[in-house]
């Protein structure tokens, strides 16, 4: 063993010492501070009253996890996502707390060393880390197409999951393909869930998916030990419950009939729907509409782009981004009758197919058109 994996394994028993209370404290974070944070987190994971004592008892006396995180068919967008610090807020510490076992991207070690480390982390901590994966996995030609250390992400995948405690899907691409397993598909890619079958696995779909969603993903598990309530979809259902056209501001035109026609236009000026501009917002489950981006700032619809349903299975090859909506096809008929028939728009008509046909969905990958959805209502 070199001098230096011994010293990075004394840092990680040092790190792993310390509980989270002690953490914070050290990085100047109040009392205050925090409980406003576990108040906060447990208003977002929707948990009955009281719970945000139990987290921030829970979250003040946990020792640093185990975590190894591998990066497979990405882009890397999701990282920078997640770790984007717009300030030194509890939920970046809570990312300092548990992620620098093995992150390709945010690592120091390289090469061997750093191949050495994630064997150390995955042999110390077996069956009790938390191994979270964004990218897709290649499975054509024996999984080729992306390897790491010469090894296919195949391998990589089957030999940290064996070890896992539960697993973790960042972005759409490890939770439903992404834009990898977009037509044509040249390497076969596949989703986590394609793969792992015998762990507890979320799905935190999203390109990217919001950093606040990850971190109050993290601290329920840290909290209660188990990953929190999800959908049929694997998606935490406090953060995807809702799709972005129920929360939506721009809601209260979508039901006046007020719609932009064009992104230059007097009803773009006056800030009208998008919907006929593409906006996937009835069909897409994600919190951009309520936790918003970059501290709350903003969301796409809030800038002037319509959503492009990111968060959605297929959404690559869902039809034109700037088409009014298409969905992912699945039965069709019966749902779209039932929401026509209580008098609802087509496009509260599509999100009432699209939750319906969920699974379908992962699976589907042609398309069906707004006009679709009119003849068939
Ligand atoms: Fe908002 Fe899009 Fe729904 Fe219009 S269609 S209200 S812009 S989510
Ligand atoms: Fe994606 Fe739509 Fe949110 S495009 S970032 S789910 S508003």
């Amino acid at each position: 063993m070199s001098k230096d994996l011994k010293s990075m394994e004394q840092e990680h028993a040092n790190r792993n010492s310390k509980t989270f209370a002690e953490h914070l404290e050290q990085n100047g974070i109040s009392r205050r501070g925090f409980l406003k944070f576990c108040s906060s987190m447990t208003a977002a994971l929707a948990l009955p009253a009281g719970s945000a004592d139990v987290m921030a008892k829970a979250l003040a006396a946990a020792r640093r996890p185990t975590v190894i995180w591998l990066s497979f068919q990405e882009c890397t967008g999701c990282t920078e996502s997640i770790t984007r610090s717009y300030s030194p807020t509890i939920e970046n510490l809570i990312f300092d707390f548990i992620s620098l076992d093995y992150h390709h991207t945010l690592q120091v070690a390289a090469g061997q060393q750093a191949e050495e480390a994630k064997e150390h982390a995955m042999k110390e901590s077996y069956g009790k880390y938390l191994l979270i994966v964004d990218g897709s996995i290649p499975t054509k030609d024996g999984g080729i197409y992306s390897t790491i250390a010469g090894r296919t992400n195949l391998d990589l995948l089957e030999e940290a999951a064996a070890g896992a405690a539960a697993v973790v899907a960042v972005g759409t691409c490890a939770a439903y393909g992404g834009l990898p397993m977009a037509k044509p598909d040249p390497t076969g890619a596949v989703p986590v869930s394609a793969l792992v079958k015998d762990k507890p696995i979320m799905n935190i779909p999203g390109c990217p998916p919001i950093g606040l969603v990850m971190t109050g993903a993290i601290a329920h598990f840290l909290t209660f030990g188990r990953l929190p309530d999800m959908d049929e979809l694997g998606r935490p259902k406090a953060f995807y419950g809702d799709s972005i056209h129920d929360r939506c501001y721009r809601r209260t035109f979508y039901d006046q009939g007020l719609f932009a026609k064009a992104f230059d236009d007097e009803g773009a000026r006056k800030g009208w729907c998008l919907y006929e501009l593409g906006c996937k917002g009835p069909t897409t489950h994600n919190a951009c509409a309520t936790l918003k981006w970059n501290d709350g700032v903003s969301f796409p619809i809030e800038s002037g782009h319509p959503c492009l349903g990111c968060s959605e299975p297929n959404f690559w090859d869902a039809g034109s981004f700037y088409e009014a909506l298409s969905v992912p096809q699945g039965r069709t008929g019966e749902t779209i009758l039932k929401a026509g028939a209580i008098g609802v728009g087509v496009g509260a008509a599509a999100a009432a197919l699209n939750r319906s046909n969920k699974s379908a969905a992962v699976e589907g990958r042609e398309t069906i058109t707004v006009e679709d959805l009119k003849r068939e209502s």
